[in-house]
């Protein structure tokens, strides 16, 4: 539940609003770039609701190089497809961005069957990054989504820097294609196998190489598969990305009930949903207080607390992954929800919810996951 003391503004609160101006305000009309404020609290709950006019609400933020969100609340790669497949069941336009699934230089077939299995509070996915490859994308989507006013971020794959670069090179320019995610939590064969994500040159080294390809908004996700995310997410805001997205999938494995053999195809599969929200939360708190680029959250979204709870770690933006599954129209009854909880709280933006939690100075990190001291 979210109190009305997450109003009261801390020194970090002043800085993250330093760090992530929101957008100059455009002119709104309902369902684009502004929500409404839906006239029942989201909460539930029967407190007063200040009210506050649609127009005055501003929801859009700045992730740099012109790439402007209408909205905090966008889609996770690998859980919408490329926002095609939604269309019809939701309105894309009220989306603060689309991180369409992962693509490749050339086509990939993904993984072997079985790909996916539920876990407690989450899932287990091995899909392998099946997709067409990126000229067949541009070739099949682009043209759609330049007609959507919803920013779509193109998340990248590959398995080498010239991959990532050329893939770079190929969206740069198309209309349609407002940014670049990268996922880096590939491995990179030159380097024997070793993911460019848990190795601050490697990621440095592709974030820099891609930087110079392209003009595009430059996201880069980091991989929670590590022991210490400052360094990495140093090292990729040096590069020159523009933002920071965090948290992709935990590795694990599943074992087949009754055969005592691995489930998945792959062996190896990754984690996503509730189960892997508080690594999230210690990921995009650790980042935040580590670089000076936005941060954007992502890990076991499923309501306003978990968003809330993003913003106070000093993410700008969330995303929702697994839990579009269970419920495709999430996410906008998310950016409903933030927008009646603005308006609940008489706040004219959400940029107050930001930083709350951190620290007025930035403190070691606790990765290592052993530090209990009853
Ligand atoms: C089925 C599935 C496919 C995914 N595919 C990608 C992908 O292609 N690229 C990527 O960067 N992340 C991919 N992810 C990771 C998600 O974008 C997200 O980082 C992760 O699932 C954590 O968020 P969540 O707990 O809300 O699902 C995928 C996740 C799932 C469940």
């Amino acid at each position: 539940m979210v109190k009305a003391k997450r109003r009261a503004v801390t020194s970090s609160q002043r800085v993250a609003e330093q760090k992530y101006p929101t957008a100059p305000k455009r002119p709104s009309s309902p369902g684009r770039g502004h929500a409404a404020v839906p006239s029942r609290p989201a909460t539930g709950r029967a407190d007063p609701v200040t009210p506050v006019s649609h127009r005055a609400l501003d929801l859009s933020v700045a992730i740099g190089r012109g790439l402007v969100l209408p909205n905090p609340i966008l889609v996770a790669s690998g859980t919408f497809g490329y926002g095609t497949e939604y269309s019809e069941v939701v309105d894309v336009d009220r989306l603060g961005g689309i991180c369409c699934k992962g693509t490749t230089l050339k086509a990939r077939i993904g993984n072997p069957p079985p790909r996916v299995t539920e876990t407690p509070a989450g899932m287990l996915n091995s899909i392998g990054l099946q997709n067409p490859g990126v000229d067949a994308v541009i070739a099949r989507y682009a043209e759609t989504w330049a007609t959507w006013t919803t920013p779509v971020i193109v998340n990248v794959a590959g398995e080498s820097v010239h991959d990532y670069v050329e893939v770079a090179r190929r969206l740069d320019g198309v209309p349609g294609v407002a940014g670049i995610e990268l996922n880096i939590s590939c491995p990179n064969v030159g380097a024997g196998g070793l993911q460019f994500a848990i190795d601050v040159g490697a990621a440095g080294e592709v974030t820099a190489a891609v930087r110079r390809a392209t003009d595009l908004p430059l996201l880069v996700k980091l991989s929670p598969n590590v022991a210490d995310i400052r360094p990495i997410a140093r090292a990729i805001a040096d590069a020159g990305a523009d933002a920071l997205t965090a948290i992709n999938t935990l590795s694990g494995i599943a074992i087949a009930q009754g055969r005592g053999r691995p489930l998945l195809g792959n062996i190896y599969g990754g984690l996503s949903g509730p189960a892997i929200k508080p690594v999230a939360l210690r990921v995009v708190y650790e980042a935040a207080q580590a670089v000076r680029i936005p941060v954007i959250a992502i890990g076991g979204v499923t309501d306003l607390s978990d968003v809330l709870d993003f913003f106070a770690v000093g993410a700008v933006a969330v995303q929702v992954g697994t839990a579009i599954f269970a419920d495709p129209t999430l996410p906008l009854r998310l950016v409903d929800e933030l927008a009646a909880e603005c308006g609940r709280l008489g706040m004219t933006s959400y940029r107050d919810f930001i930083g709350t939690a951190l620290p007025k100075k930035a403190g070691q990190p606790s990765s290592k996951g052993v530090e209990y001291r009853p």
